[in-house]
């Protein structure tokens, strides 16, 4: 028997989605009248993890080790909650091997109160369900968010690229109902939001009664006080005409968009399965940019897919020549248990990723320099979303979703005008528009 918790600590790993999640369990658990606390001093740690890539379910033990150590040296003993993809993936087997006390998958989440009780009475308590989207009625409104939230509108990913994990770990694709959605944006905009990113595995996927993504971005588009929306991640299978049109036509929808592509070559998109050739994503980059010329663009990328071939990988580093990314992620290809891809012939060995994947970051690096150098002189408005290192410095995202550090009165939450005034590798400087204005007429 440990005590009913009265502190706990949500430690969030992967990707928004997780983040999402995260915030949800803390306003749950917020809800039940506990407190938020360190990881170091919380009678109760939530683990959020991610699955996505090796060496995560490992991490997990020994983060679960590290957490026991240290507030054991001041001790206490914490009551351990494992949530995310890895719980999902791993169920009894974490409850048998580290003795946690709760073990709740991601679509679950909404039960995580009821399974500390039980915990806290003696038994451990898991709770691995895949219903669809049954947790969102059962979540707490929203109620203190920063300037910039996440919102989860679609689940799931029916797609089954052959390395991936995720329609395992999170079930199939599932949509959130239109007014869920358009109900949570309005609470989010009165908790203090001014841009939203919707989320999902495949969130271009989203439709609920006939309606697409795009449709739903236009109803966002009408709310009052909602300055700005984005959306992740996208799979190019689904960008419809519509959503490129929303890209031309709306104007609080922000020109940026994260089209994972994964490879440059057709031989390893389709072992990948992920049914897009390298020309059919070139030749919907180019329907995109007609519509939305200054859209910045984002990816993922994978390297060393088993069987990848150096000619192969060279076509990854030509189709990245002809994007030319904003900014992207790239990745070592991580066999995952229980996938096709782990046991497919022609694994690569380390080193041979290692250079590959130097290779690419060396030119993505490249790229997003050269965008941000080619911003500078433009003038946009900067979200402001925390206070920088520096006295007075402020923190901020362009419309391009580039970091941008700023001197100003403005306050947390304000959009600022500025013109962007020097590039780095990963982020820029900004000036106020205004005082940019008088540099000159001084000048
Ligand atoms: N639904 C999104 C994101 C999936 S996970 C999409 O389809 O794009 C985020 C990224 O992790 C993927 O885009 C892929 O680049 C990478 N990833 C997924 N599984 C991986 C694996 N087994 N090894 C290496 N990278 C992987
Ligand atoms: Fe994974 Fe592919 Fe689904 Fe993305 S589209 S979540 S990479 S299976
Ligand atoms: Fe990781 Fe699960 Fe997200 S595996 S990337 S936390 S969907």
């Amino acid at each position: 028997m440990k005590p009913a918790p009265k502190t706990f600590h949500v430690k969030s790993f992967g990707c928004q989605m997780n983040v999402y999640d995260g915030e949800r369990m803390a306003e749950l658990m917020g809800a039940q009248g506990m407190v938020a606390a360190d990881a170091d001093s919380s009678d109760l740690v939530v683990l959020n993890t991610c699955h996505i890539r090796e060496k995560a379910t490992e991490k997990v033990y020994s983060d679960i080790g590290r957490l026991r150590k240290d507030q054991g040296k001041l001790g206490r003993t914490p009551m351990i909650a494992v949530a995310g993809c890895v719980a999902q993936a791993e169920g009894e087997e974490i409850v048998r091997r580290a003795k946690v006390d709760v073990v709740v998958g991601p679509q679950a989440y909404h039960n995580l109160p009821a399974l500390v009780a039980k915990a806290a009475a003696g038994t451990s308590a898991l709770d691995t369900d895949l219903p669809a989207l049954t947790k969102f009625g059962h979540l707490p409104a929203r109620r203190r968010v920063g300037p910039s939230a996440f919102l989860t509108v679609q689940e799931g990913c029916d797609k089954f690229c052959t390395y991936c994990v995720v329609p395992y770990t999170r079930g199939a694709e599932v949509s959130r109902p239109f007014a869920a959605i358009v109900d949570e944006a309005k609470a989010l905009v009165d908790a203090g939001a001014r841009e939203i990113t919707l989320l999902g595995q495949n969130v271009n996927a989203w439709d609920h009664d006939e309606k697409g993504l795009h449709d739903l971005i236009r109803a966002l588009d009408r709310i009052p006080g909602l300055a700005r929306i984005r959306y992740t991640t996208s799979h190019p299978n689904d960008m419809t005409q519509g959503l490129i049109d929303a890209h031309a036509q709306v104007e609080s929808l922000m020109p940026f968009l994260h089209l994972p592509v994964q490879a440059g070559s057709d031989r390893v998109l389709k072992a990948m399965n992920r049914a897009h050739t390298r020309d059919s994503y070139l030749r919907l980059i180019d329907r995109i940019r007609a519509a939305r010329p200054d859209i910045a663009l984002s990816g993922d990328f994978i390297v060393g897919f088993p069987g990848e071939t150096d000619a192969q990988f060279a076509e990854t580093l030509s189709l990245v020549d002809a994007v030319g990314y904003a900014q992207a992620f790239s990745f070592k290809y991580s066999p995952r248990p229980g996938t096709p891809a782990a046991t497919l012939p022609g694994q690569i060995p380390a080193e041979v990723m290692d250079d590959r994947l130097q290779r690419l970051q060396a030119a993505l690096n490249r790229d997003q320099h050269a965008f941000n150098r080619a911003s500078v002189g433009r003038t946009c408005p900067v979200l402001i979303e925390r206070s920088g290192k520096l006295p007075g410095q402020m923190l901020g995202k362009s419309p391009w979703l580039q970091s941008v550090h700023l001197v100003t009165g403005g306050q947390i939450g304000d959009l600022v005008d500025i013109t962007l005034a020097t590039a780095g590798p990963k982020s820029l400087s900004g000036v106020p528009t205004t005082v940019a204005a008088l540099q000159r007429t001084v000048a």
